[in-house]
């Protein structure tokens, strides 16, 4: 059930009006649903008994969406010092931390040390030095997976592709073998799983299976050779429905891994982002202008790329409808764009929609790789991020302002 539903012809966020909302907030403004959100996670955490999900943060960091997910039992994917900075001031337990990326750098490494995480995922041999080295300097035993590169296309967007050959993530099988082989002889490490990660919005199960396989096969090879491990990291990826795709259903995965695994002594472990947070947002901005070309009609609108800028990197469809519903206009075909000077500064095209200036819109399922990719592209300030809880509503991000834009930066005394 969508958290997102019309009301007497208006939108609500749970129970509250998104009207309302703007209201006391202003546009453009991120709106996440805590209800979405928990249920989207316990569709992981209730599949399984021995999972550990680990919330992939870079969907959404924002440090009370991090606090309710910690606050669920949630474990964390971090790929950075700031992320995990996020994690240690959001609550969470360093203990479900996993830190992937294939360019953690010496400070971020001993602080994921002293922080206790539950495990470093290896991306090259360099990486496994330099490991050893900031475990030598901080005298904590440096906990490691090695990440494995399958070499299979996830049939996805080519930016969101990280299981293939030509991608810079992860290891060959075979260079992950001899390097758990040296891992072994050194005692400032201490082996604890295998990981793997092949991209994101995936909808087909085979890739992941045969991802799986794979990692089976090294466990296995692994343990003949006196190498046992404790955790399988099979990442996230998981798609979600943006316009009409079909998402894999998560129980179905889940048990379809769990006979995999089953009558080894493995803990599963997922990274999710995206099918955890997409569909618990959505960024409301407001027509400021109509405006028409010889060919189109535009309507712009007071969000911009530099807020959401998914539709223009990945050309991707998200749905955008009227705050308020039946209007007595005709629906005519708008291009949606934002102010920013770029013809790529738009959310879609031809959206059959009754529109006129002050009008609000919702773009939907924005939860996920929405304000974490934003920036302050043209200087504009960033938007502000809402909570809402049944009929709750909480300011979790203030609006951005002028002076928040030069805060780190040179300036002449006034
Ligand atoms: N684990 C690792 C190691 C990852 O690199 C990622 C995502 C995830 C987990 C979470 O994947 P998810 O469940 O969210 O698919 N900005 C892009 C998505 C980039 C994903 C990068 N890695 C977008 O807006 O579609």
């Amino acid at each position: 059930m969508s958290t997102f539903i019309y009301r007497d012809h208006t939108l609500y966020a749970e129970q509250v009006s998104v009207a309302e909302c703007v209201r006391q907030y202003g546009t453009p403004l991120y709106i996440y649903s805590q209800s979405a959100l928990s249920n989207n996670y316990f569709a992981y955490a209730r599949a399984q008994e021995r999972i550990k999900v680990c919330y992939a943060v870079k969907a959404n960091s924002n440090i009370r969406v991090l606090n309710i997910l910690a606050g669920l039992g949630s474990g964390f994917d971090i790929v950075s010092g700031g992320e995990l900075a996020r994690v240690i001031r959001a609550g969470g337990n360093c203990r479900n931390v996993v830190f992937s990326g294939v360019g953690k750098s010496s400070r971020e490494i001993c602080a994921a040390l002293q922080a206790d995480i539950l495990s470093l995922n290896v991306e090259s041999e360099m990486e496994l030095d330099a490991i050893a080295d900031c475990a030598r300097h901080t005298h904590i035993q440096a906990p490691i997976s090695f990440r494995i590169n399958p070499n299979i296309k996830a049939a996805t967007h080519p930016h969101l592709s990280t299981g293939k050959e030509s991608d810079k993530f992860g290891l060959h099988p075979e260079q992950a073998l001899a390097l758990y082989e040296k891992a072994a002889g050194q005692k400032e490490l201490s082996i604890v799983g295998i990981s793997s990660h092949i991209g994101s919005q995936i909808f087909k199960a085979a890739p992941l299976e045969q991802m799986l396989n794979e990692l089976l096969d090294i466990v296995d090879r692994l343990k003949a050779n006196g190498i046992a491990l404790k955790l399988i990291n099979v990442g996230g990826g998981l798609g979600v429905c943006y316009r009409d795709e079909q998402p894999l259903s998560i129980g179905q995965y889940i048990s379809t891994i769990e006979k995999k695994i089953a009558g080894r002594d493995l803990t599963l472990l997922v990274e999710p982002g995206r099918s955890i947070v997409a569909s618990a947002g959505i960024l409301v901005t407001q027509v400021q202008y109509i405006k028409k070309s010889a060919t189109h009609k535009f309507a712009v609108v007071d969000a911009a790329m530099n807020d959401f800028m998914r539709p223009i990197l990945y050309n991707n469809f998200h749905k955008i409808s009227t705050v308020q519903e039946a209007h007595p206009r005709k629906k005519l075909p708008y291009h949606i764009v934002g102010p920013i000077c770029e013809s790529a500064d738009f959310f879609g095209s031809n959206y059959m929609l009754a529109l006129a200036s002050q009008d609000l819109l919702a773009i939907h399922d924005t939860g996920a790789y929405g304000f974490t990719m934003s920036s302050n592209y043209n200087s504009r300030p960033r938007a502000a991020e809402v909570m809402v809880h049944g009929k709750e509503h909480m300011l979790i991000r203030e609006r951005e302002t002028h002076d928040s834009l030069w805060h780190n930066e040179w300036a002449p005394a006034q």
